[in-house]
């Protein structure tokens, strides 16, 4: 390794890129896929519910509904819940897109918080702030894989008749307070795209303890019928299924439920990889003076939260880019040069056109958001990567950065 930096021409550290976020199948899921196939069923059923049913136990959830997405997790509980025209819905600005639009897609406004300087999660003195008569919803996005405070949002929600649908979109397994996310609010969104710690490709969950909303995601997730394809086909006497409401096309199908189902089982140990790699970079990282801060993580029975746990979906770092000559893209330009595959998480919302020219947001309307936004580099944490893959990691890093510095 020399210093010169290899998007100025030097040796880079790696010389293969070590991607970001890539996903671990191995045989379990490709011998799974074949069954599938060979089955002569791949769109929604049997697996679809043994995934269902699986997932539901893992988080302690009494339902599990499959989906194609998270998006349409999201945007479908914003419609059983009835949210429409003239309703606000709080959404915290450092997410991605999706969990602001699915409120425009149910014709009500998003309203956007800052985010805990800390945490880097929904701040709950910010949404009391914006709470108003026209309130309907909050939906808490547990950034990274980190528990947002849901007792101070679920104090300030429930008595005012207000709901809680979590973005869960980086959490699988992460716990608060000792409960599992997916088991604490009334509906609970799941991401299993390709790069998330759980991926069917594309495909989500949505969970709830409510019969009465579990029934209305199972009409409105496949088109408004009655009775879904696999109950169909699967009687002995024929029997028409009705359109009740205009719903939507979001089930998942059982090829995706075939990944799903032993990504599930590998959960744990994929969550205790993560850790062994980000305690890796800790140490590591903390010998950078300065110019790097990473947000604390919360780990069972430590940090005053007992039995809190950040599944680690990302490994974000902060740069403190005022003692660098280079911003943050530019950092990230010079570690994908020396094949580490960074990536960021995320340009706050109310600095995207859509939002900014329609609500006339400001960048510095939310300055703890705007750091990130200005500062966070997330760093590979798949569970498959090697030890001597973290070290090109901290290597590449520590090269970047000292070059860099002022
Ligand atoms: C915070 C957050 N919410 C929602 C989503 C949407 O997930 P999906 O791609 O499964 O629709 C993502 C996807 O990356 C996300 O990061």
């Amino acid at each position: 390794m020399t210093n010169t930096l290899a998007i100025d021409g030097g040796t880079p550290v790696r010389s293969r890129m070590l991607p970001f976020g890539e996903p671990f199948f191995d045989e379990a899921e490709i011998a799974e896929v074949v069954d599938t196939l060979k089955s002569g069923w791949v769109s929604t059923g049997p697996k679809t519910k043994k995934f269902e049913e699986e997932f539901a136990e893992y988080v302690g959830a009494k339902y599990a509904v499959g989906l194609n997405s998270c998006t349409a997790g999201l945007h479908l509980s914003l419609v059983v819940l009835g949210i429409g025209p003239g309703d606000e819905v709080i959404v915290p600005t450092l997410t991605f897109g999706a969990t602001a639009n699915v409120v425009e897609h149910v014709g009500a406004r998003p309203v956007l918080v800052d985010v805990d300087a800390t945490t880097l999660t929904i701040d709950p003195d910010a949404v009391e702030r914006a709470i108003t008569p026209r309130t309907k919803a909050i939906v808490p996005v547990h950034y990274g894989g980190m528990p947002c405070d849901l007792d101070a949002l679920h104090a300030l929600a429930k008595p005012r008749g207000i709901a809680i649908v979590e973005d869960a979109a980086h959490a699988i397994g992460t716990r608060y307070r000792g409960r599992t996310v997916g088991s604490i609010s009334p509906l609970t969104n799941f991401s299993f795209y390709a790069n998330k710690n759980l991926s069917t490709a594309e495909g989500g969950m949505v969970t709830t303890d409510d019969a009465a909303l579990e029934e209305k995601l199972r009409v409105y997730h496949l088109h408004g019928l009655s009775r879904d394809a696999w109950k169909r086909y699967h009687t002995k006497e024929f029997s028409l299924s009705e359109v009740v409401v205009p719903g939507y096309k979001y089930n998942m199908t059982d090829l995706q439920a075939s990944l799903g189902i032993h990504q599930l089982r590998k959960q744990e140990k994929f969550i205790a990889r993560r850790e062994e790699i980000a305690s890796f970079y800790d140490e590591a990282f903390s010998e950078l003076d300065g110019l790097v801060w990473t947000p604390p993580r919360p780990r069972d029975g430590s940090q005053g939260s007992p039995m809190n746990r950040n599944v680690l979906h990302l490994y974000p770092i902060l740069v403190n880019v005022t003692d660098l000559n280079a911003n943050r893209n530019q950092v990230i330009s010079a570690l994908l040069a020396e094949n580490i595959g960074a990536s960021m998480h995320f340009t706050p919302l109310n600095m995207m056109p859509y939002y900014r020219d329609t609500y006339g947001y400001k960048p510095h309307d939310f300055p703890n958001a705007l750091r990130v936004g200005e500062r966070e580099i997330s760093l590979p944490i798949q569970p498959q990567i090697t030890h001597s893959d973290a070290r090109d990691v901290v290597d590449a890093v520590k090269k970047v950065l000292t070059a860099y510095r002022k």
